[in-house]
């Protein structure tokens, strides 16, 4: 199978899944790679076609082991025609349990066929420097494989006209997502300058600015994009949960993991 288009489609709050997905593009070294980003509230109110001759890479990052539910939602405006796809999870070095299976379920239903997936890992959403889990990821090396991973799958497409499907690790029914009351960021008002960066990376448009920064706790969704785009670092989560769980992961999770490839 000749690669025509690409189709680079993905929910990606704080760019890390992003930027996985690029290296893979890059692999795949294709010249028409055309972006779908679910990201911004926007993309919640479009539906997209993709046809059955390009081929789509669609990453999102693991939330409870899970798709995050603001991508499933979005990702369901999504249709194939049977379009050949790639799927990477991205997720902050625990695990991605489920999510790789619930991605594949979700773009089955859409339309697209599963001829590749792939888990990499990205700095998890809740790492400060106080207790950093997986920073910087994806790094220079992961990049390196991911190109690798685009290459393979080239590779793969290469000289056949169907190419095989492929199963992904994962359980189904799905893990239960983690239970949480209302948890978002606070703004430290000392350092913030009312800059709105925060209110214009938010994927859900949860913050205003006005002579102070509000947010709609019932619609947050504790991406943390709002805490790594502020300029100053006012924007912090004090929410003793978060906090907690970011203390946890930072002692049992700082152990480097590798990505896994799915052909
Ligand atoms: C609410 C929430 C839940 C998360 N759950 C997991 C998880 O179960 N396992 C994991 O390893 N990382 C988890 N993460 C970390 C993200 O998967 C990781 O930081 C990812 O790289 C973020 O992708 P993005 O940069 O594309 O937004 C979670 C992050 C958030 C915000």
């Amino acid at each position: 199978m000749k690669i025509g288009k690409v189709n680079l489609i993905y929910y990606s709050p704080t760019g890390t899944s992003k930027r996985t997905l690029e290296g893979v593009a890059k692999g795949l070294g294709v010249k028409g790679v055309e972006h779908v980003d679910l990201t911004p509230l926007e993309a919640a109110s479009k539906s997209y076609a993709i046809p059955a001759d390009s081929l789509a890479v669609i990453a999102v990052p693991v939330y409870s082991g899970r798709v995050p539910p603001v991508a499933a939602q979005r990702l369901r405006k999504v249709k194939g025609n049977g379009t050949p796809a790639v799927l990477i999870a991205v997720y902050g070095n625990r695990a991605f349990e489920d999510a790789l299976v619930e991605l594949r379920d979700i773009t089955t239903e859409q339309g697209f066929k599963t001829i590749a997936a792939a888990a990499f890992i990205g700095e998890h959403s809740f790492s400060t420097e106080a207790t950093p889990i997986a920073p910087g990821r994806p790094d220079e090396e992961d990049l390196e494989k991911a190109v690798k991973f685009g290459e393979q799958v080239k590779a793969k497409l290469d000289g056949v006209t169907k190419p095989v499907e492929v199963t992904v690790p994962g359980n189904r029914p799905y893990r239960e997502r983690n239970p949480s009351g209302p948890r978002f960021p606070d703004t430290t008002v000392e350092s913030c300058t009312l800059c709105g960066a925060c209110a214009g990376v938010c994927p859900t448009k949860s913050i205003t600015v006005s002579d102070k920064v509000e947010t709609v706790k019932e619609t947050c969704t504790a991406c943390s994009a709002c805490v790594k785009a502020c300029p100053t670092g006012a924007r912090v989560w004090t929410n003793e949960g978060i906090r907690k769980a970011a203390a946890w992961l930072h002692k049992d999770y700082s152990k480097r993991r590798e990505p896994e490839f799915f052909l």
